[in-house]
């Protein structure tokens, strides 16, 4: 493990988070202001062969796992290249090419995706109810997701299901997602809203998951604890008897930076350390000014010795200046 990937504070970084893209082929409202955003232009997106070559330095440096993300990662041409491309890196140890989505070309794309190696899916989805899918994401596209999801199910053992819970908008369907989980291998993960630069964040908006678990064991009162992925992002829980589960990403109550293990590369080519750090530095212009891939890995190991903590806590997060979740890494929602 290279130790230009070990923070100050030990944390090994074994998890790369790269967007494809700042596009999307929806517009939630969590994810993106009203306005839209600014896309940079398309010589300042990383090509192909550039995300594959930091793709291959990471692995070789110690990263296991890699998710592909946006905007909505499907929207980027020649994506399954770059899924091939990340396939040939698992003899130097990447195991798991993830991709989050929002479905909605999924049903379609799914198996040429999983043919080139794509390992796993979360696919995005906060509402059962095709009207409150429209409010939410501003797009129509409901049924499309729930094929996607089907499609899905027949071709990967798991999938996780992403739920950002809205109070007043989406908290009512809890137990309808739950409910989801009896006889199919999915993974609801039910989010914590959190704030971004556009979108109106409120705290009276968040669904704290403290919340959300009373509300689920008022209904199943014998739901048990089940064991977390190392370094994951959610507490699950199960019924005992279902075949899925479903778990709390807290990342506003209960944050989760001692475990952190991620890396982000947005779709310009800037290395994040922290989803919520609105410093960066341009790994792009330092490959397209000739860097060597010794000097790349010094600066990546600057950039990591650079990581804080932990965030600062919810009424601080500097949404001024860190950017809006479409052009860090939300994967599928807006553009
Ligand atoms: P797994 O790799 O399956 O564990 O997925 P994940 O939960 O890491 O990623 P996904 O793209 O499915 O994102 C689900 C939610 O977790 C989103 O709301 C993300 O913004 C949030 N999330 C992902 N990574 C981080 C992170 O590093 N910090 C915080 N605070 N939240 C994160
Ligand atoms: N708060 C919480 N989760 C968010 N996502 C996008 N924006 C937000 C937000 N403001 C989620 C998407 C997607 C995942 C990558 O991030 O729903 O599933
Ligand atoms: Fe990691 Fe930053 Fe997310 Fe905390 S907020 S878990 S440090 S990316």
């Amino acid at each position: 493990f290279s130790s230009a990937l070990v923070d100050s504070f030990r944390r090994r970084h074994d998890y790369l988070r790269i967007s494809l893209t700042e596009r999307c082929n929806l517009r939630c409202f969590y994810c993106m202001p009203s306005e839209g955003v600014e896309l940079s232009p398309n010589e300042n997106i990383l090509t192909n062969e550039e995300i594959l070559r930091l793709a291959s330095l990471f692995v070789k440096s110690g990263v296991t796992k890699i998710r592909l993300t946006g905007g909505e990662p499907t929207v980027r041409k020649g994506i399954s290249e770059i899924i091939a491309g990340l396939n040939e890196l698992r003899p130097y140890g990447l195991n798991s090419i993830a991709m989050t989505s929002n479905g909605l070309s999924l049903h379609r794309r799914l198996p040429e995706f999983v043919e080139n190696g794509l390992s796993h899916l979360n696919l995005s989805l906060d509402t059962l109810d095709e009207f409150r899918f429209e409010l939410m994401t501003r797009r129509r596209g409901f049924h499309a997701v729930l094929r996607a999801l089907d499609v899905a199910l027949t071709m990967l053992p798991y999938v996780k299901l992403n739920v950002v819970v809205v109070k007043g908008l989406n908290d009512s369907e809890v137990l309808d997602f739950v409910k989801m989980t009896e006889n199919k291998p999915i993974s609801v993960r039910f989010i914590e809203f959190m704030p971004f630069t556009g979108n109106k964040w409120d705290v009276k908006k968040m669904v704290p998951s403290s919340d959300l678990l009373q509300l689920i064991s008022n209904r199943h009162p014998d739901l048990v604890r089940a064991p977390d992925e190392l370094n994951d992002t959610a507490r699950t829980w199960k019924i005992p008897g279902y075949t899925g589960n479903f778990g709390f990403i807290s990342s506003m109550s209960d944050h989760f930076c001692a475990t952190c293990n991620r890396l982000r590369i947005t779709a310009d080519g800037q290395i994040k350390v922290c989803l919520f750090d609105a410093k960066e530095v341009s790994l792009r212009d330092e490959m397209r000014g000739g860097a060597t891939d010794g000097e790349l890995l010094g600066i990546i190991g600057q950039a990591v010795l650079g990581k804080q903590e932990k965030h600062v806590g919810m009424q601080d997060i500097d949404v001024q200046t860190n950017r809006p979740m479409i052009l860090i890494d939300n994967t599928g929602h807006a553009s």
